[in-house]
């Protein structure tokens, strides 16, 4: 079924200065599954990783911290590497891009595409901190929007207007990191030439290993057409220097894909293979990357230019996959459900993400919400009540009657050739990363075993002396049939899977080993193989994570009026395109008998009237108001109050009492007008 081509799996490298968080377990978990279903299947696989070590980010937070920038990323490496060995993240090895094997590595490909003309240089002009030394990312730079003149924006783009531009044009520009008023600066850049790859990569891109979304993805980028990519920055830079450059590095994304190929020269080095069987243009591997979808533009236009252009292999495919939304929504500090891979393992057992993220992720770039309430159900449902219920309910009659040996022959032999005969199709689902529809598959088998015990009744059966054989082929097939259930699903949870091989005396290694039954079989005493999950401890892991948001930000003093409000939680752009803002004329504004606080106002919206009792008579007097011009939330659905039915609302700012004031857009709104 499969080619036995050597394959070499990776995923992206973790930057070294954050957390790793559920989000970046889902590509974990993804990459994972494949590699170990693939090891099953009988490939030689490579299953790599390592540090994303280099910037200048990670050289400001170590001087920040007062270590070198090596000592910060070797710490950082082993945090991050405890955190994937405690989700059974089985990489063949964890490196890191702050290595001899990579260095050699990067040189080589640069010098690969200098020879082949494949480099550029220019002068540019930057911004430059006078204080600190440094040319400034755009991440570096403040100061007011070119376009709307809005205050405190980043040096690439306005989060008020939308504007992208130049850090050179920003206005009063200053450094976030000396605080200093940056100067402009020319020096001169090294270009990898991107144009000359165009053809290559159209060939690349149509060799079908690509998803259909990022192929329309590089069509687009084909027609926008292609830049040169800028790959130098000038020292002080945490990261490898250019062969025959005083003061030139290269750019953290250069040398971070190649970390891909660091790491295998590591792993090879110490394996004494040779490094060229897996990368030579011609070697028989095949080298696929699992990416999120916010890292294509690195990984479907650079990268393979980068190998080509330097006579090493492109990627045989890149796996992109989309994020991850907890209960709906994008991860939110504030909610607690920005959740850090290490907080999540002090509350809850890895199987159940693992087979939580299974049960959602196929083959295309979507995003995978992962629903608290849902997760819950469907792990113990799944999990707790079909799978491990199908041992728990054969294993004691087994241990009991049986002596813990199973019987020479099954009672149901159809039923286990029947799930013999869904092996295959299984294992193409996971070949083909569709996940989802393999755990679905598995499930309803697990169904029909449940059914079939059911239905068998052994617990009725052993009371009569003449069942007795029957009752023990019955159990055997329901452990045999348990057995290749969870042969399945091992690569999807490793550590049940490891218990249920202890209980059958058996490993999982080999995906074809479920064609043969086990029979006259001794297995071991039966032990709880997962436990339930608990509510609670979600709560308590959600708790737990609103903390972190306390320690990581103490820096953070909100004073004015957020201190006392402070901003509601986070609603999504559905949410909020759901919320139709028209602009209103008050026609007419009238005291409401009986009402402290109310005045009834009559809105135009160019034609259609609204009547709107609003609760702003502490600030305004009717008169005061007509003839104004408004905002209004004008498909809010109408309350009945005691007054009258109000149809809407207007929009004011303000604590309350006199200080309250309606908002007025410009001169040329006019009503009915869309606000967006
Ligand atoms: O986006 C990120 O987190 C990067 N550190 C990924 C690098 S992937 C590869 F190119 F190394
Ligand atoms: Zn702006």
């Amino acid at each position: 079924m499969t080619n036995q081509k050597k394959l070499f799996i990776t995923s992206a490298l973790p930057y070294a200065n954050g957390n790793l968080h559920l989000g970046h377990m889902l590509e974990h978990t993804q990459s994972d599954i494949f590699a170990r279903v693939n090891r099953m299947l009988g490939r030689q696989v490579r299953y790599l990783c390592a540090e994303d070590a280099h910037g200048a980010p990670i050289m400001l937070r170590a001087e920040k911290e007062g270590i070198s920038p090596e000592e910060f990323v070797e710490g950082t490496r082993k945090e991050h590497w405890q955190v994937l060995q405690g989700f059974n993240i089985s990489y063949d090895h964890f490196h890191t891009t702050h290595s001899p094997e990579n260095q050699a590595m990067v040189n080589r490909i640069y010098n690969g595409l200098k020879e082949n003309g494949h480099i550029d240089t220019k002068v540019v002009e930057q911004l430059f901190d006078p204080e600190k030394k440094m040319f400034l990312a755009d991440r570096f730079i403040k100061g007011e929007c070119p376009k709307c003149g809005a205050a405190d924006q980043y040096g690439d783009n306005c989060e008020v207007c939308a504007a992208t531009y130049n850090a050179t044009e920003v206005i009063n520009p200053r450094s976030t990191i000396s605080g200093a008023t940056p100067i402009i600066k020319e020096s001169l850049h090294y270009f990898v030439n991107l144009k000359n790859f165009e053809e290559m990569l159209k060939d690349w891109m149509n060799k079908g290993a690509l998803q259909d979304q990022v192929i329309n993805k590089l069509k687009e980028w084909f027609d926008m057409g292609l830049q040169s990519w800028d790959i130098s920055r000038d020292a002080p830079y945490f990261g490898f220097k250019i062969p025959d450059t005083e003061d030139k590095y290269f750019y953290v994304w250069l040398d971070a894909p190649v970390g891909y190929l660091g790491c295998l020269k590591y792993v090879c080095e110490k394996n004494g293979e040779d490094l060229e069987e897996w990368i030579a243009p011609d070697a028989n591997t095949e080298m696929v990357h699992f990416v999120g979808k916010d890292i294509l533009y690195f990984h479907s236009l650079f990268w393979p230019a980068m190998l080509y252009g330097s006579g090493i292999k492109v990627p045989d495919a890149v796996y992109v996959h989309g994020f991850v939304t907890v209960n709906g929504a994008k991860m939110s500090k504030s909610r607690g459900t920005f959740i850090n891979a290490s907080t999540y393992l002090k509350y809850l057992k890895p199987d159940y993400l693992r087979y939580y993220y299974a049960s959602k992720l196929n083959d295309k770039i979507v995003d995978s919400d992962l629903n608290m309430e849902d997760f819950v159900t469907k792990v113990n449902s799944d999990l707790v009540g079909k799978i491990v219920n199908i041992a728990s309910r054969c294993a004691g009659f087994i241990k009991k009657k049986f002596d813990n040996n199973l019987s020479a022959e099954l009672h149901n032999p159809e039923l286990y050739q029947k799930f013999v005969e869904s092996s295959e199709e299984i294992a193409n689902l996971f070949v083909k990363r569709q996940y989802s529809k393999a755990i679905k598959i598995i499930m309803t088998l697990a169904d029909e075993a449940n059914v079939y015990i059911s239905d068998m009744a052994p617990w009725q059966a052993i009371k009569q002396e003449h069942k007795q054989q029957e009752v023990h082929q019955v159990c055997s097939t329901g452990i045999n049939l348990f057995r290749i259930l969870i042969s399945w699903l091992s690569p999807v949870v490793p550590d049940t899977a490891d218990k249920a091989a202890e209980f059958l005396n058996i490993d999982f290694n080999d995906w074809h080993a479920v064609k043969q039954p086990l029979l006259n079989h001794e297995i071991n005493k039966f032990k709880p193989l997962i436990t339930r999950m608990e509510s609670e401890s979600i709560e308590k892991m959600m708790e737990d994570s609103k903390e972190d948001l306390k320690s990581l930000e103490p820096e953070v003093q909100i004073t004015g009026p957020l201190a006392d409000d402070p901003i509601a939680d986070e609603i999504t752009f559905d949410d909020f395109a759901k919320i139709d803002l028209r602009i209103a004329k008050i026609i007419d504004a009238q005291h409401v008998k009986g009402a402290d606080k109310l005045l009834q106002l009559t809105l135009d919206l160019g034609g259609l009237t609204k009547n709107v009792f609003a609760g702003i008579k502490s600030a305004y007097a009717p008169e005061d108001l007509i003839g104004k011009h408004t905002v209004m939330v004008a498909n809010l659905a109408p309350r009945k109050m005691r007054f009258g039915l109000s149809e809407g609302m207007v929009l004011a700012a303000g604590p309350g009492g006199e200080d309250l004031y309606i908002l007025e857009p410009h001169a040329g709104a006019s009503p009915g007008m869309r606000v967006k």
